[in-house]
C-alpha cells in the first residue's frame, strides 16, 4: 500500500517545495525584509468586510499604507470611516477577508491565533482609549503581564523592569495603586509603559487621547514623541486636528479608502 503511494508522492513533492511568491515583482529596495517588503509595515490591497444582518459591508476597500521605522502616523478620518478596523489590522486583532500585511518579518496574514497572541505581544505595543487596565492587579503588576505572557525577560528581571518603565512615564510613585485609584491621564501613561513592556519596535493606539482633556493629552503626547525619538514607530488613530498636526504624516481615511496623505517631517 505505501509503496503504492510512493510514487504519488514523488509527484507531488516538488510542487510542494516550490515556495509560493508573495510578490509579482522583484523587492523594491536594497536590504528587503524577509517576505520581500520594503517597509516596517505594509498593507497591501487590505479589503475587510463585515457580514451584517443587514447584508455585506465594505469596512476597508483595498488598503495600501507603507509605514517606515522611526515615523509617527496619524490615522484621522471622520467616525466610522474604517480606522480602528484598519489599525486592527496591523495588530492582528481583526483579520483581513481579502491583501496581505507585513510587519518586518512577519506576514500577519497568515499567522494562526495561537501565533498571532505571541508574535503581537512581543513585537507590538497595543493602546487603547479606555486604557483597559485589568483592575484587579496593581499598576506595576499591570506593566508586568505582557513580559508574563511572553516570557521575554527571566522572571527576576520583571518587576525591576516594569518600575523602571512607570519611571519612564512618570508612574512610578503610584506602582503599587489599583488603577481605580489614579486618574484617566495616569491610567494612560500606565498603559503605555506596558505596551512597552516587551520592547517592541511598533506601538499601535486607538484614541489614546480621545478620553482625556487637552492638557493631559498633550502630555500623553509629548510622551509619544519621545518614544519615536528613541527609535519607536508609532501608527495613532486620533479626531484631534492639534495633534494630527504635529506627527511626521497624516493619513486620512474616508469611508474605507485612503484618500489623502500629509507628510510634515
Ligand atoms: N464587527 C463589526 N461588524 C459589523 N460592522 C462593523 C464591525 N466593526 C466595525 N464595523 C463597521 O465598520 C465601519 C468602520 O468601523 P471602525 O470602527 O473602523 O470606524 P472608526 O473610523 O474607527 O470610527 P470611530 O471614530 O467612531 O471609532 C463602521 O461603519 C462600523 O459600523
Ligand atoms: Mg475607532
Amino acid at each position: 500500500m505505501i509503496s503504492a503511494l510512493r510514487p504519488l508522492f514523488f509527484r507531488a513533492a516538488p510542487a510542494l517545495r516550490a515556495a509560493p511568491r508573495v510578490y509579482a515583482a522583484e523587492p523594491q529596495c536594497a536590504n528587503p525584509y524577509t517576505h520581500g517588503n520594503c517597509h516596517l509595515i505594509e498593507l497591501r490591497n487590505v479589503v475587510k468586510v463585515y457580514e451584517t444582518p443587514a447584508g455585506r459591508y465594505h469596512a476597508l476597500k483595498g488598503i495600501n499604507l507603507c509605514v517606515d521605522t522611526h515615523e509617527f502616523v496619524a490615522i484621522i478620518g471622520k467616525s466610522g470611516s474604517g480606522k480602528s478596523t484598519l489599525i486592527n489590522m496591523i495588530t492582528g486583532i481583526d483579520r483581513p477577508t481579502a491583501g496581505e500585511i507585513y510587519v518586518g518579518d512577519t506576514a500577519v496574514h497568515r499567522l494562526s491565533e495561537g501565533e498571532m497572541a505571541v508574535w503581537r505581544g512581543k513585537h507590538v505595543g497595543v493602546i487603547f482609549q479606555f486604557f483597559q487596565l485589568l483592575p484587579t492587579l496593581t499598576l506595576v503588576e499591570n506593566v508586568m503581564l505582557p513580559m508574563d505572557f511572553c516570557n521575554t525577560f527571566p522572571r527576576r528581571e520583571r518587576y525591576e523592569r516594569a518600575m523602571q518603565l512607570l519611571e519612564h512615564v512618570g508612574m512610578a510613585d503610584h506602582a503599587h495603586k489599583l488603577p481605580s485609584a489614579v486618574s484617566g491621564g495616569q491610567q494612560q501613561r500606565v498603559a503605555i509603559a506596558r505596551a512597552l513592556a516587551n520592547d517592541p519596535p511598533i506601538i499601535v493606539a486607538d484614541e489614546p487621547t480621545g478620553n482625556l482633556d487637552s492638557k493631559t493629552a498633550n502630555a500623553i503626547f509629548d510622551l509619544f514623541t519621545r518614544l519615536v525619538e528613541e527609535g519607536k514607530t508609532i501608527v495613532m488613530v486620533t479626531h484631534d486636528q492639534d495633534l494630527a498636526r504635529r506627527v511626521t504624516r497624516a493619513v486620512t481615511v474616508a469611508d474605507g479608502e485612503i484618500k489623502d496623505e500629509v507628510r510634515r517631517a
